[in-house]
């Protein structure tokens, strides 16, 4: 496992022994990991020295990758998002993506601790964007990463597709049909998500292509309310999808939280500021819906998207018993892993949640049950 940095390690170094032993035997799911992002340190630099780029993106490469060894200090949440190129240089080729999935499915699945097995978790959903570069095409990329994942057990790793906000509409029709060929020809792609830089896209032009999803039997996550930038219209075409999971909802109004989720109390009961026009014509929810959030404790604080732990929208989910999954986001910038994500739950404040270790056995198994994997209701 590679070194984690930043608040995850401050947590686990806080952890006495039996409680490391406690969190590392947890059964655990890891629902919202990004390929691109979560790869090991050491196959960044394997990569970078098999890599001839044209002298432009040298530069770019050898600083992303100094920033990358360092620690990365992120301004805030979209600084993070020009990261992604030098990586992407570096995982052009389907050979490099053969190298960087393996590396990826070992470091989630194959994990040892002083020779000693232990998986950061026993379940990955893996997720990754189809990229078409000059040596491979989208189908190319999502066929080279299906068979590495199908390398292992159903029970224990499965794609999602990603589609990035950035996305032209024909780009994402194409990649959600992809993804459903591919499961239609029993390939191991159980999801879809939306992701990317929040301030782009139009969530309303999506919905078309992300209405078929469900139909044909994907299960569907969103990265929704990430930023302050994302407006009440925003999230509510992508709920008006009704996604079986959200990614990260940091700041899903109060609102919106009680028009949607059956289970969270509804504070003025009637949608104030939202007139009827705006509302998708499944609103409010009448039936169970109750998508369970995606949490990703150490990408939101060094994303500076949440100022502390004593302020994070986690406490919100728990105070209201509301389904809810821990997970890494991108392992390699935010120096993160499963186990230091879950340390962040169990140590003391204000390293940590203070949770009490039956609290972190009840998250742990919310995010078993809200794997994609599973029949679908
Ligand atoms: P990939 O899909 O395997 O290429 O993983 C990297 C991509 O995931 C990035 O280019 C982003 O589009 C997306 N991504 C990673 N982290 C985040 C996040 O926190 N918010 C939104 N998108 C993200
Ligand atoms: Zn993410």
């Amino acid at each position: 496992m590679s070194e984690i940095t930043g608040p995850a390690a401050a947590a686990l170094a806080s952890l006495c022994s039996d409680d490391v032993i406690f969190l590392q035997s947890l059964p655990k799911a890891e629902l919202h990991a990004h390929l691109n992002g979560s790869i090991p340190i050491k196959t960044i630099l394997e990569l970078a020295q098999q890599y001839s780029p044209s002298s432009a993106q040298t530069t770019e490469v050898a600083d992303t990758i100094e920033k990358l060894k360092s620690g990365v200090i992120l301004n805030d949440i979209f600084d993070f998002f020009s990261l992604m190129p030098a990586i992407y240089a570096l995982t052009s080729t389907p050979e490099a993506v053969v190298i960087t999935t393996r590396a990826v499915l070992q470091s989630f699945l194959n994990s040892t601790n002083d020779g000693v097995e232990s998986p950061q978790c026993t379940y990955l959903e893996l997720r990754t964007t189809p990229r078409k570069t000059t040596h491979m095409t989208r189908e190319k990329y999502l066929t080279v990463v299906l068979d590495e994942v199908e390398m292992y057990p159903a029970t224990q790793a499965a794609l999602i597709v990603s589609v990035d906000r950035r996305m032209s509409d024909l780009d994402v029709e194409e990649c959600i049909n992809l993804a459903i060929e591919m499961k239609n020809r029993g390939r191991r792609v159980v999801g879809i998500d939306v992701c990317g830089d929040p301030r782009s896209g139009d969530m309303r032009s999506f919905t078309q292509h992300l209405s078929r999803v469900k139909d044909a039997g994907l299960g569907l996550t969103v990265h929704i309310a990430e930023s302050t930038n994302n407006t009440t219209e925003d999230s509510l075409a992508l709920l008006s999808c009704r996604p079986d999971r959200l990614g990260h909802a940091t700041f899903l109004s109060d609102e919106l939280k009680a028009l949607f989720f059956e289970d969270i109390p509804q504070p003025g009961t009637e949608c104030s500021s939202l007139s009827e026009s705006e509302l998708p014509n499944n609103a409010p929810a009448n039936g169970q819906y109750k998508p369970c959030i995606e949490i990703c404790l150490s990408s939101n604080l060094l994303c500076k998207t949440v100022a502390s732990l004593d302020a994070h929208h986690i406490r919100y989910y728990l105070k209201n018993n509301h389904p809810i999954v821990i997970c890494t986001d991108d392992a390699l910038p935010f120096g993160t892993s499963c186990l230091g994500e879950y340390s962040l739950l169990l140590a003391q404040p204000p390293l940590g949640l203070g949770l009490s270790r039956d609290d972190v056995a009840r998250v742990a198994q919310m995010g078993i049950d809200a794997a994609f994997s599973r029949p679908r209701d």
